[in-house]
């Protein structure tokens, strides 16, 4: 089991090592100055109930997805934050990709960095999840005919194009990419990946999505959290 850092270049590796140099803790600071401010109807920051995030948040964002039981199916970060701001706060969800959504994820995630990943599969229907993940990872879809298997199993490490092929692991998410000059999530990672077999893609936070999350992030068990991770 790698992280996605190694089969980075040796300068993009140095780039996301140095937390002065790392393009993507401008992102953290975003998310942190979201974290202190109010929004919504109740008059609440998510500081206001969660204090410091440097330890309410600890280690917390290595573990996720989790299972939501109120929801009956598995949640991740980005979920977690619109379930705070409609349940909690009276503030609209965000959009995916919307609003403060990547920085504050990263944010959260970012008071992980260090900790192994580890996803707990004996909460509530979460096993099932992971089968279905599993399933659609092996699946080769698309018009290339390919699976997630295809490229980040088979044929990880070697080049397709000028793109150093890794595991596809998510211990980095979010994560800057360099091309994009911006914080990329997991699931427009994932759609980037689906679209690039031509084919059909679905919906962030879909089943089918979060299937995956729960599948992929558990294959990443004991890699530590690296966000933000930098990508080219
Ligand atoms: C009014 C108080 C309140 C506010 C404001 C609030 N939360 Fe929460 N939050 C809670 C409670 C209570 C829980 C635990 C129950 C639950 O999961 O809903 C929680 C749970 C969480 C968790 C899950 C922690 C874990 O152990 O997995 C995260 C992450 C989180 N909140 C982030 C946020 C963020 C980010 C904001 C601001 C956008 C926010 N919260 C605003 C009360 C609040
Ligand atoms: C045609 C080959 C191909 C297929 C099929 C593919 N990917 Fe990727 N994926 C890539 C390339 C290229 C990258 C960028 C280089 C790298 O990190 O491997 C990437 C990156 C990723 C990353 C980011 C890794 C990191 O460390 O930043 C994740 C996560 C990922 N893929 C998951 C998936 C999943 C899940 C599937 C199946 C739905 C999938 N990929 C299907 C080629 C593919």
């Amino acid at each position: 089991m790698l992280s996605g850092w190694l089969f980075r270049t040796k300068e993009t590796r140095a780039l996301e090592a140095d937390s002065f140099q790392n393009p993507g803790m401008l992102g953290i600071e975003q998310g942190e100055a979201i974290w202190n401010t109010v929004e919504g109807s109740e008059g609440k920051s998510c500081a206001t109930c969660h204090g410091d995030a440097a330890e309410s948040m600890k280690d917390i964002g290595a573990h996720y997805p989790k299972w939501d039981a109120s929801a009956n199916r598995p949640i991740n970060i980005e979920l977690q934050i619109n379930k705070c701001r409609e349940e909690r706060m009276g503030a609209e969800p965000y959009a995916f990709d919307k609003g403060g959504q990547k920085p504050l994820t990263a944010f959260i995630r970012h008071q992980s960095l260090g900790t192994p990943v580890s996803v707990d599969l004996s909460q509530g229907e979460m096993q099932k999840w992971w089968d279905q993940g599993k399933e659609l990872y092996y699946t080769r879809y698309g018009q290339l005919n390919l699976s997630c298997a295809s490229c980040h199993e088979a044929n990880a490490g070697k080049y397709i194009r000028a793109d150093h092929l890794s595991q596809g692991q998510t211990n980095g998410f979010p994560t800057y990419r360099l091309k994009q000059a911006n914080l990329i999530s997991l699931h427009n990672r994932f759609r980037g990946c689906i679209r690039d077999t031509r084919a059909e893609m679905p919906k962030a936070f879909s089943d089918e999505l979060m299937a995956l999350e729960v599948y992929v992030a558990w294959r990443g068990t004991g890699l530590t959290v690296e966000t933000p991770a930098v990508r080219q």
